[in-house]
């Protein structure tokens, strides 16, 4: 969703804003602008589209010269995307940038019409800084005063960047719910959505946090108030890492290259948490992971999007090897339904890789006031969720810049599956998986390389791909801890290819979604090699084929030389227990998404529409 980044500083603001939105672009965004000072004032300029167009509209332009300025990539909320409604907007002297939405911004901007206040855009963003505006001519105040006098009147969950067009007042940044950062340096600072978005050369950064005001001038000093006290707050300046990997590489897009560096991402996840000692493997968890897993009773899994199939799976594993029941719930219904929450039984665990997604921090906090422990399986470190939950578990994917999610998704899967075989009594183990815990983890060890083979099946997709282009829709079947991936290969195959797909429980087939296969329909079944399961999933085929359907079978090699050949294309996976089976067989429905959408044409990092971080409901 909207990007923001801010510079005040002694060099040129432009390019270090420029480059800062092109990296924020993996977020989701629909149009940009970037506002700079002058000598004569602001210069403002917005384009709709990429902001390569943005780029090459400002040219040469002079306000290259300025040293402080603001940046927005916007993905619309109030109004269409246009240039009227792109950021920065102006009052007065004034120069916003926002993220978030103002929920009661029709009310104020009807009262502020009444008062004489013309509106130049449709956003919510421009009833904020003309309520800057007046508060500082009618009450003679400061900026940072001014400001401050206004947040009570805005309800919602927000931030924003202010500028005076007289560089002798502060640039302002309020944190009101959506995440800011602040990014220093030796020639200035920075103040931007995500670090993502600062050069090189920032060596620490401090997370803002809700209820915090900045200030921030060129020398590079700053403050942080708290903005219902007025007191100063102590910033925790945090070093950043210099391990985050920027750039597509050798890849034609980011979706690919994520995809491809799954089997580094799983081994580099399992290193940290399994590790060899006198007694064998043993998995090694933070302590506070520890402490709230161990008090747990009911697992209470929340997420949206990827993340919620990943809960979804959770379920599947948690309660079939730990005997852990868990309920899991999309976030934005969860924080409405009024849930029965019980400290004494209840983890709420949140799944997020943004660790910022609206919803989800909503359950975490009514989690958390209710007095049920929360844990979190995060991306981003420093995010908001990170910071707010008692317990975090990182998925240490790396940055993830496409807005499929591909690699988070794996690492959540795995980071759950990892857990319930920590959690499950031995015996329990033995009797759901025939394997002990000591064979369960020594396999797990090996599936980076199995993985490894998952991608080469790369080639083999590409002529499906090509034929499921022109496809009107694709059903995708599995059973058991199958389902939860058919959910996610259907909800990546529609949000970068537009082809409508659906997931089902191969059960449900007869129950409406056979109604929907036709001759030619194609079908991808999801054939767990569970002994218990794959008999069902080969009569739910059968039942397809009979209609017509193009089958693809997506299963293990020795899965498929025991069943009848009832499939038309075979992606034949290594052999591996069938808990692991969803870790290897989601590689297959991210490249059939991926290579879908690349012979359609489509903008595989960027589908219309979708943003990586949802910041708002
Ligand atoms: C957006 C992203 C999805 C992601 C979902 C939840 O819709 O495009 O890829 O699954 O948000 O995000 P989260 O950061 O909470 O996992």
């Amino acid at each position: 969703m909207c990007g923001i980044v801010g510079y005040t500083g002694t060099k040129p603001a432009l390019s270090f804003l420029l480059d800062g939105l092109e990296q924020l672009e993996y977020r989701g965004y629909d149009s940009a602008g970037v506002a700079v000072l002058g000598p004569k004032g602001a210069a403002i300029v917005k384009s709709v589209g990429a902001t390569r167009e943005l780029r090459e509209k400002i040219g040469n332009n002079t306000m290259a010269s300025g040293t402080t300025g603001l940046g927005h990539t916007r993905w619309a909320t109030h109004g269409v995307p246009s240039e009227r409604n792109a950021h920065p907007h102006a009052a007065g002297p004034l120069l916003i940038v926002h993220n978030g939405i103002v929920e009661n911004s029709r009310i104020l901007r009807e009262e502020l019409e009444v008062q004489g206040e013309v509106f130049l855009s449709d956003t919510d963003t421009e009833v904020i800084v003309r309520l800057v505006n007046l508060a500082m001519a009618t009450g003679r105040l400061p900026l940072a005063d001014a400001v401050r006098s206004v947040l009570h009147l805005l309800e919602g969950s927000y931030s924003f960047l202010i500028l005076h067009s007289d560089p002798a007042h502060p640039l302002i940044a309020v944190h009101r719910g959506a995440p800011l950062v602040l990014g220093l340096c030796d020639h200035g600072l920075f103040v931007a959505s995500d670090v993502t978005a600062f050069p090189a050369e920032v060596g620490s950064t401090v997370f803002l946090e809700p209820d915090d005001l900045l200030t921030a001038d060129p020398s590079g000093a700053y403050e942080i108030l708290c903005i219902s006290s007025g007191r100063k707050r102590e910033a925790c300046r945090i070093g950043r890492s210099r391990t985050e990997e920027h750039g597509k590489g050798e890849y034609p897009h980011y979706m690919v290259k994520e995809i491809c560096e799954q089997p580094r991402v799983l081994a580099e996840l399992l290193a940290g948490k399994i590790a060899s000692g006198p007694g064998g493997l043993t998995v090694h968890l933070p302590p506070k992971v520890e402490k709230v897993l161990s008090g747990a009773r009911r697992l209470r899994i929340v997420g949206c999007g990827t993340s919620y199939h990943a809960g979804l799976l959770g379920k599947y594993r948690m309660e079939g090897l730990a005997g852990l029941p868990v309920e899991v719930e999309i976030a934005s219904e969860f924080r409405y339904r009024d849930p029965i929450l019980d400290p004494e039984s209840d983890l709420l665990v949140a799944l997020t890789q943004s660790g910022e997604t609206a919803d989800t921090l909503a359950a975490v906090r009514m989690a958390r006031e209710a007095g049920v422990p929360t844990l979190a399986l995060v991306n981003v470190p420093g995010s908001t969720i990170a910071r707010e939950a008692d317990a975090v578990l990182f998925l240490e994917a790396g940055p993830e810049f496409g807005v499929a999610a591909t690699k988070t998704f794996l690492s959540q899967i795995a980071l759950l599956t990892l857990l319930s075989i920590h959690l499950a009594p031995e015996e329990r183990l033995r009797e759901k998986t025939g394997l002990s815990y000591q064979q369960l983890l020594s396999e797990f060890l090996e599936l980076p390389r199995r993985l490894d083979k998952s991608l080469s099946l790369s080639s083999s997709i590409m002529p499906l791909a090509a034929d499921l282009a022109s496809a009107p829709i694709v059903l995708f079947l599995g059973r058991g801890g199958d389902y939860p991936l058919a959910l996610e290969g259907a909800l990546k195959f529609k949000e970068i290819t537009y082809i409508h797909a659906e997931g089902y429980p191969g059960g449900e087939l007869k129950h409406g979604p056979l109604a929907l296969v036709d001759r030619g329909t194609p079908v991808i079944s999801l054939i767990s090699p569970d002994p218990r399961l794959l008999p069902k999933m080969v009569s739910n085929m059968q039942e397809t084929l009979a209609r017509g359907a193009r089958l693809t079978g997506i299963s293990s090699e020795s899965a498929f030389s025991d069943m009848a050949p009832v499939v038309s294309t075979e992606l034949s996976l290594p052999d591996c227990s069938p808990i692991f089976f969803p870790i290897l067989s989601s590689v297959p429905l991210q490249l059939l998404a991926y290579h879908t959408a690349c012979a359609r044409g489509l903008n595989v990092d960027r589908p219309r529409n979708l943003a990586k971080s949802v910041t708002v409901e």
